[in-house]
């Protein structure tokens, strides 16, 4: 592994993997937005640190400095050729402009609100499933247990992937985002079972159409014409990534949240219409995705000297605890009325999960509150939280009744 010093001061020196950082980033984004608006850091061959909704607004708007090609941080920069513009390695978060569109509205139908009603029936009895054997018991992980199963089963079943491959899929998803300090050489490595995976399944489905979101991309057509391969292949990494550990850890920082505030439970289980609000403001308040952007260009941002592939770490959680946006945002006020959180990004890569997400949510959260009488956490220092570009809760232990 390589080198990793702590870190001594986050506005010249920032690392978003520090232990500091992990266990409790707020308090450095608090101190950051009022002494060093947008932070720099010589790590990762240079990088910025956006923390106001103003600046992570207008740099995820500004797609003629700032390119997708790669939004996650490592040591090295993955050039051009091994990552064609404008496809990216993964279509379309990777994709910047013009074609970024169309890879975006052909996905589209695939997440509209229809087809993911059809999903919700799926996803209650997969919740009760999981929640049936807590019954009795009184001390249970809330990550490890539940929340980790939910979006790879959804996802598992919209790919038509074997539902058993869940640990599989968890298992590439650290190795995608929480594999950031080692060299690009050993990702390589690390990321071919992936790739094979992917390419067995991929001449499953090409062997054998069926209903669902491989034989979709399968059968796609961009200007007429199939969609290459590495497009194809990209997606479906992306879905995995995308789709699994955000929600994950969507669910298990709201239950995080509940279990120290037994005082909310009982106004949610009082009010139940009240949850869709709840899941905003846990959304902003939690918000799991820190994306990034690579600077196409020098260029100067409100005086900051940004040069040619510095990274741009664009904090959408930062941005939803800025007080000049949200009033008291450092408080999670679970019936708070106007929230425009950016916990779904902003400008074109806005998330285009975004229904799915919440559905899922809302009946993991809709279910634990039916079936789960009271809970609070086993012991505060026991949690775990994910290190890189996702937050959430890894270990969740709680005690029941
Ligand atoms: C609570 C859960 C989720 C959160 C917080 C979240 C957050 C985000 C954010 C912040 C972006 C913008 C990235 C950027 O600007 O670079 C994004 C993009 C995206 N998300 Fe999500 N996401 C979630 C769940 C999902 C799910 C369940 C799926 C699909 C299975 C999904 C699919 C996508 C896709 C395809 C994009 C790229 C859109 C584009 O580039 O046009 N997300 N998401």
């Amino acid at each position: 592994m390589p080198e990793h010093p702590p870190v001594k001061d986050f506005a010249t020196d920032f690392d978003h993997t520090d232990p500091v950082w992990v266990k409790n980033p707020y308090p450095i984004w608090d101190d950051l937005r009022e002494h060093c608006p947008v932070a720099h850091s010589d790590r990762y061959g240079g990088a910025w640190l956006p923390t106001r909704h103003s600046d992570v607004s207008a740099i995820a708007h500004d797609t003629d400095h700032f390119t997708s090609r790669t939004v996650v941080v490592g040591p090295g920069r993955p050039g051009e050729d091994a990552l064609p513009a404008p496809i990216g390695v993964a279509p379309p978060i990777t994709s910047d402009p013009p074609f970024h569109a169309h890879a975006r509205r052909l996905m589209q139908p695939v997440f509209a609100p229809k087809q993911v009603d059809l999903l919700e029936p799926f996803v209650r009895e997969l919740c009760a499933k999981l929640l049936d054997p807590f019954k009795g018991k009184d001390a249970i992980d809330a990550s490890v247990d539940y929340a980790e199963h939910i979006p790879v089963a959804v996802i598992a079943k919209m790919l038509g992937f074997p539902e058993q491959d869940g640990d599989l899929f968890r298992h590439f998803v650290h190795e995608i985002l929480e594999s950031v300090d080692l060299p690009v050489e050993e990702r390589m490595d690390r990321f071919q079972p992936i790739a094979d995976y992917f390419i067995a399944r991929i001449e499953e489905h090409q062997a054998e159409p069926k209903d669902d979101l491989t034989s979709f991309l399968l059968e796609a057509e961009l200007a007429g014409e199939p969609l290459a391969p590495e497009h194809i292949f990209g997606t479906m990494v992306l879905l995995i990534v995308a789709g699994i550990d955000t929600t994950w850890s969507a669910i298990g920082s709201s239950i995080w949240h509940l279990a120290q505030h037994p005082e909310e439970v009982a106004r949610l289980k009082a009010n139940p219409e009240l949850l869709p609000t709840a899941i905003e403001e846990f959304l902003r308040a939690y918000a799991p995705v820190t994306m990034a952007r690579l600077v196409k260009e020098d260029f100067d941002y409100e005086g900051c000297p940004m040069k040619k592939d510095d990274w741009i770490l664009l904090s959408f959680p930062a941005a939803n605890r800025d007080p000049e946006f949200f009033e008291d945002a450092d408080k999670v006020i679970i019936d708070r009325e106007v929230n425009r959180h950016a916990a779904f990004g902003l400008g074109i890569h806005r998330c285009l999960g975004s229904n799915l997400a919440r559905m899922e949510m809302r009946v993991a959260l809709e279910e634990w509150l039916a079936r789960v009488d009271t809970f609070s956490l086993a012991d505060p220092d026991a949690v775990t939280w994910s290190q890189g570009q996702v937050r959430g809760p890894r270990l969740l232990p709680l005690s029941l009744g």
